[in-house]
């Protein structure tokens, strides 16, 4: 609900309000955002300016309370005052003022290409107004979530160069920690958290889209914050280009957090009569801790991002043929692969990179898209058809926004290539499309649209393999162009699950999610270091759009061996896939994995949209009856100590059935060990053990019990670990990279009960 009386709003979400003054002054004050509180309080979150402050410059001489660079604000101009950082640049003071606002139901639609959130919302939009310009500050409820976002208007005569536009600023008062997530490829969702002070911390990205280096999701944390209590905010950007978030805490001790397209190389210049918009940023409060601000965000993305025939629709279990054949494959290596898929129980099957034109490695066949015939002889429609035949889906890779130098579209059109007066600089071996260009976005929505129509196509892998060059101040009409391409191909065939791919996670990011409500995380699909870049994930978005495959192991990026049983029991914590070469499967490694398909698929709707809590020694996810708690460890200590598992969110008086999920250990894994119990001497490296690893399992310890709900919320014992003193099979046998599955359901539906 959103409120006005008295120059005041309230706008009231589920779990915050947001409290906004029109000063005497005409500036917008950020009164509060946080806990819910009652507009008629609005009094008590005035700051107590006093006597003001030295040093000050004065709207008004008589007036200490009139300095806005002591004020809270939710806007402020440059060069009148206010020395913090500011949200708009253009070359010239700007400093504007109140003029009226309206309340509306419903969202007001972007004016350009940008996504916007969808639903249930109620809307404020603010004008503000100065010589020359209005400023139009939205403002959108969604259940527990506020969005936000700037449109300039230049009504003088004479044109505006902006350089610098942020969707919102926020001045908060209190001391503060960023959390932002960086890395780079195979190592996306690095943590990393630094105390706001004075000097600015800022989250930024200038490769042209939102990047595996900086993610736009972050998060501000009071510093007692814990992962169950505590105040928390979260924030994000609808928005795949480069992007900018800054914190700053004034001596005053208010923080000042903004966030927006990147300044860097930015200019826009508006000509009388035209306007900009900023793409909408998210923000979210919670006082339960960081745990409690993912749920908001999990289910705003769940149910006002991700397009609305995909919302809670259960993902298809799939098959990718990347890492098993890379180019190398044919249409009946691609039908032996699909038919072993379907006796495994995927759903889906994946034709990844390789498919079109000349395309036999990464060098060539970028922006070609006639079918490779000597590869697929009866085309992508006969192809899918005997897939179709199988009783699976069949899905495609594209990846549209390149080109290769060694493809008939750049010997054709090299002028569609972005490229600028300097020598081109490939990555990959390739160049970026110029998607601001039309003939070019026509001719790759031709193209894909095309492909999609001419065999059943339910899938599409959308890749993108570089960061830019030669964008400049182009960046953010080539993001335009993009979702310009996107919305064309995809929304008349919403049924197609898209999910979106830049080298893994290289465009993890809430504008894309708007097209498509699957993100591949990264091409690190090792179990160890996908549970950094899932769980870092969840603070922002919800696993059902996280793309989580099991590969081969040794792992392809780390060369780590990790066993099955971890592989599935991560990857079920999003939407599940496999990604490995079936052929050299052993018979048991193909045994548990139509049991953990099956098992998966059991569970499907509780692993994908569930609500998702980060515990101390794994992940839980949880739909009413049913809890499911992941247990992983990285590295084994000798004489592991007793454990613990403590679940969230549970009824305390209701009676649950708790049971492990049962597992299996390769006798391989106790090397020489064997040779002390077998009645025989077996050499660990002979034959005799290599066979019998590859046909023989012991059960791995199986803990049942029937408890309350707050016995586990208190945390019950686990079965002992594996100590150096023999095997057990009442003994969790949890290696290096080994993991368990508990299984908790509410005694009244429990059938075992
Ligand atoms: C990069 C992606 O991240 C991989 O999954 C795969 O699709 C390759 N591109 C194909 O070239």
């Amino acid at each position: 609900m959103i409120e006005y009386r008295n120059n005041i709003f309230a706008l009231h979400g589920d779990g915050f309000t947001c409290l906004l003054r029109v000063n005497r002054y005409g500036l917008l004050e950020q009164l509060h955002f946080g806990e819910p509180v009652s507009a008629e309080d609005a009094d008590a979150f005035l700051l107590k300016q006093g006597l003001g402050w030295g040093t000050s410059v004065l709207l008004d001489d008589s007036d200490s309370e009139s300095c806005p660079d002591t004020m809270a604000l939710a806007w402020s101009g440059s060069g009148r005052g206010d020395y913090r950082q500011s949200p708009l640049e253009t070359g010239n003071v700007t400093d504007f003022r109140y003029a009226d606002h309206q309340i509306l139901d419903g969202i007001v639609p972007m004016a350009s290409p940008l996504p916007q959130a969808k639903g249930a919302a109620q809307s404020l939009v603010i004008r503000m107004t100065q010589p020359g310009a209005e400023l139009y500050l939205h403002f959108s409820v969604f259940g527990g979530v506020l969005t936000r976002r700037t449109v300039l208007k230049n009504t003088g005569g004479s044109p505006i160069t902006l350089h610098k536009i942020m969707s919102f600023l926020m001045d908060l008062p209190g001391d503060y920690k960023m959390t932002t997530f960086n890395g780079g490829w195979i190592a996306e969702m690095r943590k990393n958290t630094l105390p706001v002070r004075q000097s600015q911390v800022v989250n930024e990205s200038v490769t042209g889209f939102s990047s595996h280096r900086h993610n736009p999701g972050f998060l501000l944390s009071e510093l007692d914050a814990t992962e169950d209590a505590g105040r928390v905010y979260g924030f994000n950007l609808i928005y795949s280009g480069n992007h900018y978030a800054a914190a700053q805490r004034s001596l005053q001790g208010l923080t000042r957090v903004m966030q927006g397209i990147s300044p860097a190389n930015f200019i826009a210049l508006l000509q009388p009569g035209e306007c900009f918009e900023t793409p909408e940023a998210v923000m979210a409060f919670s006082d339960a801790g960081f745990g409690g601000l993912s749920s908001k965000m999990h289910r705003f993305v769940n149910e006002c991002i991700v397009p609305k025939y995909w919302q809670y629709r259960p993902r298809p279990v799939l098959y990718n043929d990347w890492e098993g054949c890379m180019f190398d494959f044919d249409q009946q290596r691609l039908l032996g692969l699909a038919k072993d898929a379907k006796a495994l129980g995927c759903e889906l099957f994946v034709l990844d990179d390789g498919w079109f034109g000349n395309r036999n490695d990464d060098r060539a066949g970028l922006g070609d898209y006639a079918v490779n015939a000597k590869k697929l002889p009866h085309g992508l429609a006969g192809l899918a058809k005997k897939i179709n035949d199988l009783g699976m889906e069949f899905g495609l890779w594209f990846e549209p926004e390149s080109v290769n130098i060694d493809s008939d579209l750049y010997r054709a059109h090299p002028d569609w290539a972005l490229t600028d007066e300097f020598e081109p600089l490939l990555s990959r071996h390739q160049l970026l499309l110029d998607l601001t260009k039309a003939e070019v976005r026509d001719y790759i929505v031709e193209n894909v649209t095309a492909t999609l129509d001419s065999a059943n196509i339910t899938y599409v892998k959308w890749d993108m393999n570089r960061h830019s060059i030669a964008l400049g101040s182009k960046a953010h009409d080539y993001i335009l162009g993009l979702y310009d391409v996107l919305r064309r191909i995809f929304e008349p065939r919403p049924h197609i699950l898209l999910e979106n791919c830049a080298s893994g996670g290289n465009r993890f990011d809430l504008g894309v999610l708007c097209f498509g409500p699957q993100v591949w995380c990264s091409d690190d699909t090792d179990p160890i270091e996908r549970l950094t870049i899932q769980e870092n994930l969840s603070y922002l978005y919800p696993q059902s759009t996280f793309g989580a495959h099991v590969s081969a192991s040794p792992h392809a990026q780390t060369l780590r061996t990790t066993p099955l049983c971890t592989r599935g029991n991560v990857s079920f914590f999003g939407c599940l896939g496999y990604e490995l070469d079936l052929k050299h499967l052993l018979k048991l490694e193909k045994e548990e994995i139509i049991e953990q398909i099956a098992f998966y698929k059991q569970y499907r709707k509780v692993f994908q949209f569930g609500a998702f809590h980060r515990l101390k020694n794994g992940w839980q996810v949880s739909d009413g009856p049913i809890v499911l708690a992941g247990i992983f460890r990285k590295l084994l200590n000798a004489a592991p100590g007793y454990e613990t598992l403590r679940v969230k969110g549970l009824e305390p008086n209701k009676r649950y059935c708790f049971c492990s999920h049962p597992q299996k250990l390769r006798i391989g894994q106790f090397g020489s060990l064997v040779k002390h119990v077998a009645p025989i001497n077996l050499n660990p490296n002979g034959i005799v053990l290599r066979t019998a690893d590859r046909l023989i399992t012991l059960p791995d310890g199986y803990q049942e019990c029937c408890v309350s709900g707050s016995a586990l919320m208190a945390g019950i014992r686990l079965l002992p670990c594996f100590r150096g003193t023999g095997y057990d099979k009442n003994q969790r046998t949890l290696t290096d990279f080994g993991s368990e599955l508990y299984i908790i359901e509410e005694e009244s539906t429990c059938e075992n009960a």
